[in-house]
């Protein structure tokens, strides 16, 4: 789970940095970002590296499914007094049910980009590039655009509080949350989790203002 994380946390700076480029305005910005959304869907190395994004997604969530389930066989009768908030902090407790959100989202998200940039009908922009670009503002444009970002923005929190726990946990797993290196890790994960998802969170509300 701590390898399949950490390389699903690449995925994300990589993703960002890709949708990053929906800021640049004007007919610019659709050019750019339809020839790397071209570039990622055509790129043999990149395709390889998607297809390691699918099995890590579906190896993190059934592991993580698993585990879940074998914390709740492992104590099948609730302590009679217990006050879990003292032990440990709130997001570790629920990462099941933050994974389960996360999940949901990523299937509907895949639906409505990836699915339609794959075997959509989409048009096509001046330099004969598939107008991904149009599919995604016009998602998020109007007032349904406006719900949508909303939601993304409650999906985004999910994945926050997600790797609060998850970043350091992960290199707590893999043996390498040295007593020397606690401290750091502890600070760089919650920048982390703060600033890639609130980063993400941010383009569906632009994109809803100048559209
Ligand atoms: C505002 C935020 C986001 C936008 C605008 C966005 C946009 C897109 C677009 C346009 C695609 C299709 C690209 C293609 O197939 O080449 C895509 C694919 C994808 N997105 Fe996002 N995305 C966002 C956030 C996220 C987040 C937070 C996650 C994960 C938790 C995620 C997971 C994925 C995955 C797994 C794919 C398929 C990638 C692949 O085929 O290699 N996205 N996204």
């Amino acid at each position: 789970m701590a390898a399949t994380g950490l390389f699903l946390c690449l995925f994300l700076v990589g993703h960002l940095a890709g949708n990053l480029q929906l800021f640049i305005p004007g007919e610019e910005g659709r050019l750019q970002f339809n020839a790397y959304a071209k570039f990622m869907t055509t790129n043999p190395a990149v395709k390889i590296l998607s297809y390691l994004t699918y099995f890590s997604i579906l190896f993190h969530a059934v592991d993580g499914l698993l585990l879940t389930i074998g914390n709740r066989r492992a104590r099948p009768i609730d302590y009679k007094y217990s006050r879990p908030a003292a032990n440990s902090p709130w997001t570790s407790r629920n990462m099941g049910i933050l994974g389960t959100i996360i999940l949901v989202f990523i299937v509907l998200h895949m639906r409505s980009f990836w699915y339609e940039m794959h075997f959509g009908e989409i048009g096509t922009d001046s330099e004969g590039n598939k107008d991904l670009y149009t599919t995604v503002i016009t998602f998020f444009s109007g007032q349904t655009g406006l719900i949508f970002a909303a939601a993304y923005a409650l999906a985004m929190a999910a994945i926050a509080f997600h790797l609060m726990h998850g970043f350091s946990s992960a290199f707590q797993s893999l043996g390498l949350r040295t007593p020397k290196l606690a401290k750091s890790l502890k600070i760089v994960g919650y920048a982390f989790a703060i600033v890639v998802p609130l980063l993400f969170a941010s383009i569906p509300f632009y994109l809803n203002a100048t559209n």
